[in-house]
Formats: structure tokens, C-alpha cells, sequence
């Protein structure tokens, strides 16, 4: 059945992964709300999907205040009238070695993508419960299983499967699922300011030696998000090229 008219919020999409799913849910008939914490990314992208005839509003919000995560909701509802389908999209990263990282480095990293993802779930789940239908996507990382130099960001995004199990099982009654998605190497703008170096090692470690598109992941939003999927729920996805199948 797919997800026409739906009403689907995807955080931090006015860029990479976050965007093109975005697209690809507006090209299926939903009406999406674009996020981000930077407000000149949020018009720039909406501005593009209207011209490209999607039907989209863009929304600027911290998704790690709770007060900017209900403003977004509240105004989401409003404005179409319900909502569908949350994807928690936004995430950043601080990396380095253990001894090298700060407190602050580690706080920004839970409190982006973990509480982010906490705080929208639970102030958009209240907009699904009436419905009795709801999807709930939470983009996490294949480096939840664990990555050299990666603790806030493994930690945070451990914390995200974690969440989605809870979700899934609290809301599993209400009509809502909630799973995750673990990325591996996508080629986004990130991917091109690495250094060539360490771009031909991570490389070398891909079963398939080749990056992931940011196609490749909107396809399993849209997958998890149709209709049709009711009885999928609390699940981890691997989009990693078979990454995940192997630790080091
Ligand atoms: N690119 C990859 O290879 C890869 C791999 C695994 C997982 N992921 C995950 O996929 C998601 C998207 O990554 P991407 O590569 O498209 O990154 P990106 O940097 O292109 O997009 C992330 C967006 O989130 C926004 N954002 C950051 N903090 C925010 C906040 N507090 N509130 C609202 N928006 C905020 C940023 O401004 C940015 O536009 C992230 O959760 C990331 O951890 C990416």
C-alpha cells in the first residue's frame, strides 16, 4: 500500500541521508517535514522540493531540546493534520582515540543522537497513538557493533537499538512499529573530505569494495515505513555491504 498522504517527519534531512529519503518518501505521495538545525540548509532544501513539485515544510529544531522537539510536532500536526512516520535521522559524531576524547565530546554525541532520538519518539509516538498507526525508523550505524576511536559515537547509537526495542515492545499494541536501520559506508559530502588514505583503508575492509548510496538507505526507510509492514518490529537492518559480519 505504500506511503501515500502519509505524514512523515525525517530530522536533520537537509542533508545526506536524511534528505534523500525525504525525496523519495515526497516522490511516494507523503507529506514531509524537513528538519535540521540549520536553518539556511532547511530552506535551501525545501525551496528544491517545491520546485521539484514535493510537497514539504521545513521546520528548524534542536532535536536535543525538548521544548524545540515539541514546537516541531505541535507544528507537523497543524500543519497536515497528523503524523505518520518518524525517521530519526540526525546524528553527528567526535572521534578519537580514548584518552583523547573530552566529557564534552561524549555529551554532544548522546545528546544529538540518543536523546534526540529518545525526545522525538516519545513526543511523536503521542501523535500516533490515535490513529492507531505508526512507524518509527531510527537510523543508527553499523559502528553500534563497536569501532577503534568511535566510544560516544558506538555508545550512542548501541543506545538507539536499545531504544527501539523498548519501543517496539511499549507501542507494539498501539499500531506503532519501531526498528532501526545500521548503515555502513555511504557516500556522503563526509566521505569526500576524507583523506585518500584513510578512504582506500576503510575501503579495503568492504566485502563488496564499494560504498553504499544514500538510495540504498531511503529504499529501507520506505521499506520499514509502507503500510503493508505491520508485523516488523524491534528489528536491527543492515545496510552495510556485509560490513557487519565481521569486527576489526
Ligand atoms: N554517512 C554514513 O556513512 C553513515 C553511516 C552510518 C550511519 N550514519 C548515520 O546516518 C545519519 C545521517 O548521516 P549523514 O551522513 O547523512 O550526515 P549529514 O551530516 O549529511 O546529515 C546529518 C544532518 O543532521 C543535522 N543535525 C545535526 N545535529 C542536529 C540536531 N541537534 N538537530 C537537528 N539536526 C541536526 C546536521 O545539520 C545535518 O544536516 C546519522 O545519524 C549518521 O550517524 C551515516
Amino acid at each position: 500500500m505504500g506511503i501515500q498522504n502519509r505524514v512523515a517527519l525525517i530530522t536533520g534531512s537537509a542533508s545526506g541521508i536524511g534528505k534523500q529519503t525525504a525525496r523519495r518518501m515526497a516522490e511516494n505521495g507523503a507529506r514531509v517535514v524537513i528538519n535540521d538545525v540549520v536553518a539556511d540548509k532547511v530552506k535551501a532544501t525545501v525551496e528544491e522540493f517545491k520546485k521539484e513539485g514535493l510537497n514539504a515544510i521545513g521546520v528548524v529544531a534542536d532535536i536535543s531540546s525538548k521544548s524545540a522537539v515539541d514546537a516541531m510536532v505541535q507544528e507537523t500536526v497543524e500543519t497536515f493534520g497528523g503524523l505518520d512516520i518518524l525517521v530519526n535521522n540526525a546524528g553527528m559524531e567526535r572521534a578519537g582515540a580514548l584518552r583523547k576524547l573530552t566529557e564534552q565530546d561524549f555529551d554532544i554525541t548522546i545528546s544529538v543522537n540518543l536523546k534526540g532520538a529518545f525526545l522525538c519518539s516519545q513526543v511523536a509516538h503521542n501523535a500516533m497513538v490515535g490513529q492507531k498507526h505508526g512507524r518509527i525508523i531510527n537510523i543508527a550505524s553499523r559502528a553500534w557493533l563497536g569501532g577503534p576511536g568511535q566510544a560516544p559515537y558506538s555508545s550512542a547509537k548501541a543506545g538507539i537499538v536499545g531504544l527501539t526495542r523498548v519501543l517496539a515492545l511499549e507501542l507494539a499494541k498501539m499500531g506503532i512499529t519501531a526498528n532501526c536501520i545500521a548503515p555502513g559506508l555511504i557516500h556522503t559530502p563526509l566521505w569526500e573530505e576524507l583523506p585518500e588514505k584513510n578512504r582506500n583503508l576503510l575501503l579495503s575492509k568492504q566485502p563488496t569494495g564499494r560504498l553504499g548510496s544514500t538510495d540504498d538507505i531511503a529504499d529501507a526507510v520506505m521499506f520499514l515505513a509502507d503500510d503493508d509492514n505491520s508485523y516488523i518490529t524491534g528489528q536491527v537492518l543492515y545496510v552495510c555491504g556485509g560490513r557487519s559480519l565481521f569486527s576489526g
